[in-house]
């Protein structure tokens, strides 16, 4: 099986999950990025604000061709209760996305965000067939191992 994940990660939290997964899996990482997103508090503000009200910020990818895969990965940290903008803008491109999508998300709050989630996967026009959620402070901690194994052999069950 082919995995790879497409991550957005602004401060390291989601980051830090998806490395441990590839990890696992053997999958390859692309990063979204979006150079005009800084970390400010006002541009924070902004970008709250942005979330909530559909804005999109231009974004590159760097890193391996993800089309190739059988399983793709997409993570993202939950902002203002959704997708964050940087892959919500990604996705907004239509990029290809394969048969088996999975989803992983990192945010501040201890328990998933069900909305955070359905957002992510209606942008991305998928049912997720694995979703991993992780708190920051898990992230920080590095305490996600036990997650970040049921998640990786869900998915590799079903390879
Ligand atoms: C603009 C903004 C809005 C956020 N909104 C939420 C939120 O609604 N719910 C939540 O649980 N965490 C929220 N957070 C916290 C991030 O989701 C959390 O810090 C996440 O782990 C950051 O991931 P990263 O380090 O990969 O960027 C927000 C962070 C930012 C910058």
């Amino acid at each position: 099986m082919i995995s790879a994940i497409v991550v957005y990660s602004n401060t390291g939290n989601t980051r830090r999950v998806v490395e441990a997964v590839a990890l696992q899996l053997g999958a390859t990482l692309t990063t979204v990025q979006a150079p005009e997103v800084r970390p400010t508090p006002f541009a924070i503000f902004r970008l709250g604000f942005a979330t909530l009200f559909g804005g999109v910020t231009p974004v590159q990818l760097q890193g391996p061709d993800y089309t190739k895969s059988d399983l793709l990965i997409l993570a993202a940290p939950v902002w203002a209760g959704r997708v964050a903008v940087p892959m919500r803008s990604w996705l907004a491109t239509r990029p290809p996305l394969g048969p088996r999508v999975a989803l992983v998300m990192t945010g501040g709050a201890p328990a998933a965000s069900a909305t955070a989630f359905a957002d992510f996967a209606k942008r991305a026009g998928i049912t997720p067939e694995a979703s991993l959620y992780v708190s920051e402070a898990a992230a920080k901690a590095d305490t996600f191992g036990a997650s970040c194994d049921r998640f990786c052999s869900q998915l590799a069950a079903r390879a």
